[in-house]
């Protein structure tokens, strides 16, 4: 799981099964009309990605068949709805390649990740004079919560440059590790530049420094498949929402040497083996992290999320978004004016293609897209940082997933210059 390798097909997809039309047929929202009557474009899937029948179906079936809370009532309806939230809980351990079901806890998502580790991990072990290294190219929920995490601790966080084309500097993160060195916080993949990280180094690197790595995949776990025992990685965090699930859900996955030596972050119900007049004992892994009422449902639907990844196939997924990904980055680069950030070379980025349009703002251009059913996003994409290092404040973004096409990928491109020619 380093920098993952590329399957490019021209114009062929590896799966005769599996074409993006019967793809796109199982994304009912993909049917929807913009107010106008135009179809929509949906390029915004580094926001949020769209949700498959299965994924919708499998929700509606708990609430419908067989809800109720998990792990408290000694009836049907809770049994059966326990045995599907831990069942979901196994389908992420396979969909994370890690050796235990106890290490996968159920988030809010990727910032609540963070901010799990940074409480919990980092308030046991991150001391006065110690250093966190977390890079340029973080989105704030990787940033900020170790910034909060430095300050309550008088710690010093670090953040390791990015080289002109927008690449993790490598020497620079070298140069930085030492043995004041207690965490390292890197994003997989970057949620601007469409650009992978080598975790591979990054987290050899680290661990011969004696630091421990957190890993935010948010972007990755839509794009590659995850083996966290592979590499080694000491936490790792997620969101549902942006490969195909529901919202308000994501994983945490922590070792379990380090999860059993932490102490809870929420203190609630579910989280305690017993409570007296004096106080709690904790429960065990995982519920230990997992106070109060979970988002039982939303759990179940990322499950199913993982599942509709699983079928549809890696190599399918690389093969298509690479395709488009090349397709975009041609179309948009012949473009007059319009500058694009980060990797020159197409070819193994993330489906995520961010730029900037001279004399346009990124606002402007996503209303006049808009206009014409193309939805982009447009401003710092929670990034500032990164924004800042290459002088500017926002940048707009397209960004693919499963179910887009080749021809929304050119209309993108006539929607632009379209937009140039009334905005210029
Ligand atoms: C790289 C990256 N990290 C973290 C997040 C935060 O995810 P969430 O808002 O689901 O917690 C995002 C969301 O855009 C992201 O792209």
């Amino acid at each position: 799981m380093g920098r993952p390798s590329f399957l490019f097909l021209e114009e062929t997809l590896p799966m005769s099964a599996t074409s993006v039309q019967t793809i796109r047929d199982d994304f009912p929202i993909l049917r929807q009309k913009t107010a106008s009557g135009a179809p929509i474009v949906y390029l915004d899937n580094a926001a949020s990605t769209q949700h498959p029948w299965s994924v919708l179906k499998k929700m509606e079936s708990v609430y419908t068949d067989r809800y109720a809370n998990v792990h408290r009532g000694i009836h049907f309806l809770s049994e059966h709805c326990t045995e599907a939230y831990e069942q979901a809980r196994e389908t992420l351990t396979d969909f994370l390649g890690a050796q235990f079901s106890s290490e996968v806890l159920f988030t809010s998502g990727t910032t609540m990740g963070a901010n799990l580790v940074a409480h919990s991990w980092g308030d046991k072990n991150i001391k006065a004079g110690d250093e966190i290294l977390i890079s340029e190219m973080e989105h704030h929920s990787n940033s900020v919560p170790w910034f909060q995490l430095a300050k309550r601790k008088g710690a010093a966080v670090k953040v390791i440059p990015l080289d002109d084309k927008g690449d993790l500097n490598l020497n620079a993160y070298k140069e930085f590790l030492n043995e004041k060195t207690k965490l390292v916080a890197i994003t997989a993949a970057s949620n601007v530049l469409g650009s992978y990280n080598d975790l591979e180094t990054i987290v050899l690197l680290a661990h011969r420094a004696d630091a421990v790595v957190f890993i935010d995949a948010a972007q990755w776990a839509p794009h590659q498949p995850l083996n966290v025992q592979k590499l080694g990685i000491d936490f790792l965090a997620f969101s549902g929402h942006k490969m195909l699930g529901p919202t308000a859900i994501g994983i945490l996955y922590g070792k379990q040497t380090h999860l059993e030596e932490m102490p809870p972050f929420l203190g609630g119900g579910s989280m305690v083996k017993t409570v007296t007049n004096r106080g709690f004992e904790v429960a065990k892994l995982p519920e230990k992290f997992e106070a109060g009422t979970p988002p039982i449902v939303e759990a179940i639907g990322l499950a199913a999320a993982a599942e509709y990844l699983r079928q549809v196939g890696w190599d399918f997924i690389h093969a298509h978004l690479q395709n488009l990904t090349t397709r975009a980055h041609n179309a948009l680069l012949a473009i007059e004016g319009l500058d694009l950030l980060g990797p020159a070379d197409p070819i193994g980025k993330n489906s995520v293609l961010s730029f900037t349009l001279e004399n346009v703002h990124p606002h402007d251009l996503a209303q006049i897209l808009d206009q014409q059913g193309i939805a982009i996003r447009a401003g710092h994409h929670c990034a500032m940082p990164l924004h800042q290092r290459f002088g500017i404040t926002s940048s707009a973004r397209a960004s693919f997933y499963i179910y887009n096409t080749a021809e929304e990928v050119d209309q993108l491109a006539t929607g632009i210059r379209k937009a140039a020619s009334l905005l210029r």
